[in-house]
């Protein structure tokens, strides 16, 4: 993990809240109804103040993240959170419905290994929805500088070059929606 971008986030969790715009749950659900089945247990992982899960209606999300700050913030917004690696998971094999990766992958350094993660705690027929940013759209260029200038170790992929490196993990991946943010959706073979 990159542990500069983790200390940052640490540092400004009480402010990222007012910062941020809130997340778009249609959006998010594009990629969380590929699942077969219900969507009730969900890992929303650098899940950070829990933005995406408060957007959601899922019953049980659990926000995961590196950040103290970030998780402390998620809890006053009464939301279960763990702390841990997103490559580490600190769940059972095959025990949550979806993985939830948002605004949040091109921050986690190794990101094969949070997909073999992800691929070892969702239950067969469960899915891996990340949303990301495409570096290759014009705006996607202006974010990678705008981060790098901010000093984050920040690592961005193309939509299809992602959802490869999604497949490669045992998903049967897709992208079901594209443009400058865009989601990366693997479901679990049953
Ligand atoms: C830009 S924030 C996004 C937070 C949230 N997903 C959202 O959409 O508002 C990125 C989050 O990823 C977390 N993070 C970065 N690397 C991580 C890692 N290896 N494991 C767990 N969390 C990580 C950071 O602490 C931070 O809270």
């Amino acid at each position: 993990m990159s542990l500069g971008d983790v200390g940052v986030f640490h540092r400004f969790a009480r402010a990222y809240d007012r910062l941020m715009y809130a997340a778009d749950p249609e959006t998010l659900r594009v990629g969380l109804t590929l699942a077969e089945g219900p969507v009730e247990t969900l890992l929303d992982v650098g899940g950070g103040t829990g933005r995406a899960s408060r957007a959601l209606d899922v019953p049980r999300p659990v926000v995961v993240d590196a950040a103290r700050g970030m998780l402390r913030e998620a809890r006053g917004h009464g939301l279960a959170t763990v702390q841990g690696d997103a490559a580490r998971l600190p769940v059972a094999d095959e025990s949550v419905d979806a993985v939830l990766v948002v605004d949040a992958l091109h921050h986690m350094g190794d990101v094969d290994g949070v997909i073999a993660a992800a691929e070892r705690a969702v239950r067969p027929g469960g899915v891996l929805v990340i949303r990301e940013f495409d570096p290759t759209t014009l705006r996607g260029r202006g974010l990678v500088a705008a981060e790098h200038l901010v000093g984050f170790d920040s690592q961005f992929y193309a939509a299809e070059a992602l959802r490869d490196r999604v497949a490669a993990g045992g998903f049967d991946a897709s992208v079901p929606d594209r443009g400058f943010g865009y989601t990366v959706a693997g479901v679990k073979p049953s």
